[in-house]
């Protein structure tokens, strides 16, 4: 999720490359940021909340210039929290063994509580709420002295989730162990000093000739590189690479916009997004955030999911999901209009507060106004600790990772995803079947490998776009669970591309916007293999009556990409999982107009990531 940087050399202060490693790892958004230091004897830590530039400041002035020369080895970590508030005390680097091991890591440790709750018995004492804390226990309690990268991988065995991770000890003097599995980690090897971080950006600055840990991988990083095993202390040839990129690109992971990194990011954020939260024996849901008893959930009349702009569009889907998966009536809401009409909400509604940044002020207002009327209120936010998941008192993280870019991308696929386990945990406190339970479970496991599938296309999605990226008008049609998937894929293309896009029901077509149809006027079609497909086959060959070119969403290997003049195919899905794997092909064709005709993209004119005004 967010970020890490080592240093170890022989003369060379460690504080400053620290400080300048994290200061590159802005980019990727964060809630607070530490380092730990150690020379021979001595091992500091020091952590702040907010910006990287506060930890420096008060870095200046905890340990003035003089005294930093002997810490010459030492690990730093930005924090994108997933388990613990955005506090000091749960900011990285934790200690362990009465403050002589710091450890900093990046990923979920899915059994921190299981571990945290043996640890504690074995007399651990605890200080933070994350899940890391109980790694760095755990390793601690297999360190005998002698062998610190073996005591590491034993603690590594026991854990599941992903992790990234760099950790120091005092037992061990001059020594840093490295490992990850789902976290990425490179290892920087200059002269005299190694440098390890979460990403390139950090490390191209001091040296472009690295190592790429793979997962599963564990390394002893000395100032003279690096020596890489299995957990089973199999040693592993990792070659050397140059890297090819400046520090700017680096940011992005070699791609040109952060945008871009996201969608290619979802299959990951999905992972995610995912992890431990699906029971593949009972067929349902597992959401801390919406552990109230069936009985409470079975009493739940009405869902009301309220949003804005993307997340609006998730809600939308929610709607469909909601009342075909737990047979509940759900309306969805924008949140400004729900904040302002006196709603109709009570003790037996749910209120669903989706919002990526968790900042939206009139989503933030409507949460308000559903608490005030005494509605059972949930958020599902990307940002841990963001003012509405803490105002709406309980809910469920994405843990897609930090969203740079302006245009939402993975956070609409994860709030969709997050609301298809939520439709399953409540269908089974009602009329869903374990049978049915269990192949839902099989569809959203299967998510991120789908998504990756469309990823596969991406090139073909680029060529389509140019033959419309000169186009100043376009409809986005769908039906169904696809109309709010038509609304998404039409206000990607507005925000970035500028081209005037209209999403409509599909139906809705030949009760006037068709006026507009014309051979400047392309229309994409979303013509999914699901219920309702005919019908708009029928709607896009009124389109083409009027002569407007249709660029149609089509399941793989079926014959609807023949009532198309261009099709983008995606991978065959239930209905209910249809606007996940669509929407990452409209988010790519989207992006490839606005590149085409040269627009910012990630930064689109007028817009803000986060609108935390009215
Ligand atoms: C989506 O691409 C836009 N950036 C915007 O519509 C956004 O979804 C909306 O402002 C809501 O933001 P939130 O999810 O952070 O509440
Ligand atoms: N899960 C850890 C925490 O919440 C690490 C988060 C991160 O990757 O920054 O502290």
């Amino acid at each position: 999720m967010c970020g890490i940087v080592g240093f170890s050399s022989h003369s060379q202060s460690a504080c400053r490359p620290l400080v300048n490693g994290l200061l590159r790892l802005e980019y990727r958004g964060y809630d607070s940021a530490g380092v730990a230091l150690e020379s021979a004897d001595d091992l500091r830590v020091f952590k702040k909340t907010g910006k990287v530039a506060e930890l420096d400041r008060f870095l200046a002035e905890a340990l003035p210039e003089p005294e930093r020369g002997k810490y010459t080895l030492g690990i730093a970590h930005t924090r994108w929290a997933t388990h613990g508030l955005p506090t000091e005390t749960n900011a990285h680097p934790h200690l362990a063994d009465g403050g002589r091991l710091a450890l900093v890591h990046n990923g979920i440790i899915e059994n921190y509580a299981a571990l945290r709750a043996k640890l504690e018995k074995r007399g651990c004492v605890f200080v933070s709420q994350t899940d890391t804390e109980a790694l760095a226990h755990l390793i601690a309690t297999f360190d005998t002295g002698d062998d610190f990268m073996a005591a590491v991988s034993q603690a590594l065995k026991q854990v599941e989730g992903t992790y990234g991770i760099a950790v120091l000890s005092l037992r061990h003097p001059g020594e840093m162990i490295v490992a990850r599995r789902g976290s990425p980690l490179v290892i920087g090897v200059g002269e005299g000093s190694t440098v390890v971080a979460s990403d390139v950006s950090a490390i191209v600055s001091y040296t472009r000739q690295v190592i790429y840990l793979n997962d599963g991988d564990i390394a002893r990083v000395t100032p003279e590189g690096a020596d890489v095993f299995t957990l089973d202390n199999v040693p592993v040839a990792r070659d050397v690479q140059q890297v090819e990129w400046d520090a700017a690109s680096a940011e992005k992971g070699g791609y040109a916009h952060f945008m871009l990194k996201e969608i290619f990011e979802q299959p990951e954020a999905l992972r995610n997004t995912i992890r431990g939260r699906l029971d593949r024996t009972d067929g349902t849901a597992v959401l801390a955030g919406l552990n109230l008893p069936p009985r409470e959930l079975a009493t739940i009349r009405r869902a009301v999911v309220i949003g804005c702009g993307t997340s609006l569009h998730a809600g939308m889907v929610g709607k469909y999901l909601f009342e075909s998966l737990a047979d509940l009536p759900t309306s969805a809401e924008q949140a400004a209009e729900f904040r302002y009409c006196n709603p109709i909400i009570g003790p037996h509604d749910w209120a669903i507060a989706l919002s990526q940044s968790g900042e939206t002020a009139d989503t933030l207002a409507a949460v308000r106004e559903s608490v005030g009327k005494g509605a059972l209120v949930s958020a599902v936010c990307n940002v841990v600790g963001s003012t509405i998941a803490r105002e709406a008192g309980r809910g469920v993280y994405l843990h897609a990772g930090p969203e740079i870019s302006v245009a939402s991308t993975k956070a609409f696929t994860a709030q969709v995803t997050v609301l298809l386990m939520m439709a399953l945990k409540l269908g089974r406190t009602r009329r869903l079947s374990r049978e049915a339970g269990l192949r839902l479970c099989d569809e959203i496991a299967a998510l991120p490998d789908l998504v990756a599938e469309v990823l596969k296309e991406n090139d073909r999605i680029a060529a389509v776009a140019a033959k419309y990226a000169a186009a100043n008008d376009m409809f986005f049609l769908g039906r169904g669970i696809l109309y709010p998937t038509a609304l998404e894929g039409a206000l990607k293309m507005k925000e970035i591309s500028y081209v005037h896009a209209e999403g409509y029901q599909a139906a809705e077509l030949k009760h006037g916007p068709i006026a507009l149809l014309g051979r400047a006027t392309p229309v994409v079609a979303l013509l999914n293999d699901v219920p309702g497909k005919e019908k708009t086959v029928g709607n896009v060959q009124e389109c083409r009556a009027r002569e407007a070119p249709v660029v149609g969403i089509v399941t793989q290997g079926d014959a609807a990409a023949r009532h198309c003049d261009d099709a983008l195919f995606v991978p065959r899905t239930s209905a209910a999982c249809a606007p996940v794997v669509t929407a990452v092909a409209l988010q790519l064709f989207a992006y490839h107009v606005a590149r085409l005709r040269g627009c910012e993209i990630d930064q689109p004119r007028n817009l803000a990531k986060s609108v935390t005004v009215e």
